[in-house]
């Protein structure tokens, strides 16, 4: 077993699908092992997307991530980071297989409903970002 990051994004929390997203996580087989509804800071959201600071979305989707509550999640399953991204679809909607959380609940490029973690040295990172150590102590095992 393996974890992941998730992030239900503020454009799905704030049209009230967080709810069926989740169910759909855990009907595709993931555990879920922590979550909690959150609002970014500026700063936050920033240092998140630090990777993307040069491309010209960057100061949208940093605006987007705070405009509203997220609902970050800790996920487990066999080879989570790679089952998750298959679970959610590609970024594009569009270019999202029918099923995949993305198919189903995005609405636009960015406005892309759910972020998940692209590799187990990410994930960590990104698990981190969000839940204590406290927090991480008491999920372990
Ligand atoms: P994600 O892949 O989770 O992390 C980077 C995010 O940037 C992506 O989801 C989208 O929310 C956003 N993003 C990626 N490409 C674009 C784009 N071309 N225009 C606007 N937002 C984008």
């Amino acid at each position: 077993m393996s974890r992941t990051l998730a992030i239900i994004k503020p454009d799905a929390v704030s049209s009230g699908k967080a709810g069926k997203i989740l169910a759909h996580l855990e009907e595709a087989g993931f555990t879920v092992k922590a979550g909690k509804m959150t609002r970014l800071t500026d700063a936050q959201a920033g240092r998140f997307y630090e990777v993307h600071r040069e491309r010209p979305f960057y100061d949208s989707l940093v605006s987007f991530m705070t405009s509203g509550p997220c609902f970050p999640l800790v996920l487990e399953a066999d080879g989570a980071v790679l089952a998750l991204r298959e679970t959610i679809g590609a970024t594009y909607p569009a270019e999202a297989a029918p099923g995949t959380v993305r198919a189903l609940f995005a609405e636009n490029k960015e406005r892309n409903a759910i972020h998940a973690s692209d590799s187990d040295e990410n994930a960590a990172r990104e698990i981190s970002f969000f839940f204590s150590d406290s927090e991480l102590i008491q999920i372990s095992g």
